[in-house]
């Protein structure tokens, strides 16, 4: 809503705010009250604003700042505020700035004089600060319940295609076979490193600024304790300056999303690429794709390619608000004012991409035939012939790659696997072969000989799984 002049008649560019207007003889140019006004976004903060209000206010009557029966009248008003909101009924105004008049403004006209009251000790600076922290504590929440439900997706496959051998890549050049269910716990794995991140950033953010008021502190005698308990911080935040005017919170959140966001895209793009027909390793189904309007044949990957498009919004989100702070003077600016359209761009945007990858990556099918055939092009198991090679022949590793090297470039000159060449053949490069070569050159037994810890091999993914299941579900 983007309606000016607030319930009362007053503002508007008439007259002065009803919160601030004391020193002021006329209102605000219209220019002047767009470029201010925030509650078209701010709005979003309003139950936390009830909850850090309630808190507020209690902590008051309790400090003997606000008598009992104003606080009662304030309790009760914001419950009203909150259902009015929760309703729809309330009506916004950009005359009021921000969530935090507008909320206040309504508190007046519900419950009148009391309402004057709950601004004691406390200033817009710590309110917002305090909002926004619990805003988006809630949000970080959220996202860690989104990204473990993506895990479980990346595991249930990783069970179901534990064995499906696929070709594994480096430079995007076919280099070794690894199995399907390993490349999904890789990225188990790094969704777990993105928890993690998110979980540091709320530790560190589940401080309390309310109470530092506009910057220096208050002479009333509050407890800000109490209101820390009551909000489920951890503490009071050590120094007033900083509790209006840290915002590293929010780029915390940022930076830890952009990094999400990237490896949200690293596996869309993965998804892309297999699902094109030069791969067609698995499908995706009807449900996370889009048809062309000319092209009947087309299944197009849209989901993927939005979330993989999508990390240069998150990206931005977390430059627009470094650029932002960077270089602003203690304490509060209204600069910071800047804070909650990347921060809420950012959430939004992360969770619908773990939304629609969950989505993919639990209906997705790995085509198992096409992986198999994939596998025998481009001589995934020349390492394999040069360990055994080592192993059995006892050849330094050097000497092993290099006859290995010359075996490939006979079987690229003949067209053939490794696996095709003949005995005699391979006597031919090196003497010492002998025919138990063979035992190593498929790609089952490439990939059940990567036992090492981390490794590939299908009992590993197994444990490795069944291990994901009890630290991240
Ligand atoms: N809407 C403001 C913000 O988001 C609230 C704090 C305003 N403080 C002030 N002193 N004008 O930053």
């Amino acid at each position: 809503m983007n309606e000016t002049g607030n319930r009362n008649g007053r503002g508007g560019g008439a007259s002065a705010n009803a919160m601030w207007g004391g020193r002021f003889a006329v209102g605000p140019a219209e220019a002047m009250e767009r470029i201010n006004a925030s509650i078209d976004f701010d709005r979003r903060l309003y139950r936390e604003d009830v909850e850090a209000s309630r808190a507020h206010a209690a902590m008051l009557v309790s400090q003997g700042i606000v008598s009992p029966e104003d606080g009662e009248a304030i309790r009760r008003g914001l419950d009203q505020v909150l259902q009015e909101i929760e309703s729809g009924d309330f009506v916004f105004s950009a005359a009021l700035e921000d969530i935090h008049m507008n909320v206040e403004a309504r508190l007046a006209e519900i419950v009148g004089a009391p309402a004057g009251r709950l601004h004691t000790a406390r200033s817009r600076n710590d309110q917002v600060a305090t909002d926004f922290r619990l805003w988006l504590r809630g949000a970080l929440d959220a996202l860690d319940g989104q990204l473990r439900d993506l895990q479980a997706a990346l595991i249930a496959q990783a069970e179901a295609e534990a064995d499906t051998a696929m070709p594994g890549y480096t430079h995007l050049q076919a280099a070794q076979p690894v199995t399907f269910g390993h490349h999904m716990l890789a990225y188990v794995e790094m969704f777990g490193r993105d928890r993690g991140r998110l979980a540091d950033c709320r530790a560190r953010l589940n401080e309390s600024p309310l109470g530092a008021a506009a910057l220096a502190g208050t002479s009333f005698p509050i407890d800000r304790s109490m209101t820390a308990a009551a909000l489920g911080f951890d503490r009071p935040m050590r120094n007033s300056l900083d509790a209006v005017s840290a915002r590293d919170f929010a780029l915390e959140f940022l930076a830890a999303g952009a990094i999400l966001a990237v490896h949200l895209s690293r596996l869309a793009e993965e998804l892309v690429v297999w699902c094109s027909q030069g791969f067609a390793f698995v499908r995706l189904s009807d449900a996370f794709t889009t048809g062309s309007s000319i092209m009947p044949q087309k299944k197009n990957p849209d989901a993927a390619e939005l979330v993989r498009g999508k990390a240069g919004r998150v990206i931005g989100d977390l430059n627009a608000l470094l650029v932002t702070m960077k270089g602003l003077p203690m304490a509060y600016g209204k600069d910071m004012q800047e804070d909650k359209e990347p921060v809420f761009d950012a959430v939004d945007t992360l969770g619908l991409c773990l939304l629609a990858t969950t989505g993919m990556i639990a209906d997705m099918t790995a085509d198992r035939a096409r992986l198999a055939a994939a596998c025998e092009a481009g001589f995934l198991t020349a390492t394999d012939l040069a360990d055994w090679l080592v192993r059995a022949a006892s050849l330094p590793f050097r000497e092993a790659h290099h006859v290995t090297g010359q075996l490939v470039r006979l079987a690229e000159e003949k067209g053939c696997d490794l696996a095709e060449l003949s005995l005699e053949e391979m006597i031919e490069v090196e003497p010492c072969i002998t025919h138990d070569v063979f035992s190593v050159l498929t790609v089952a037994r490439s990939v059940a000989s990567r036992t090492s810890y981390g490794g590939t091999a299908p009992e590993r993914v197994r444990a490795a799984a069944a291990e994901a299941r009890e630290r991240f579900l």
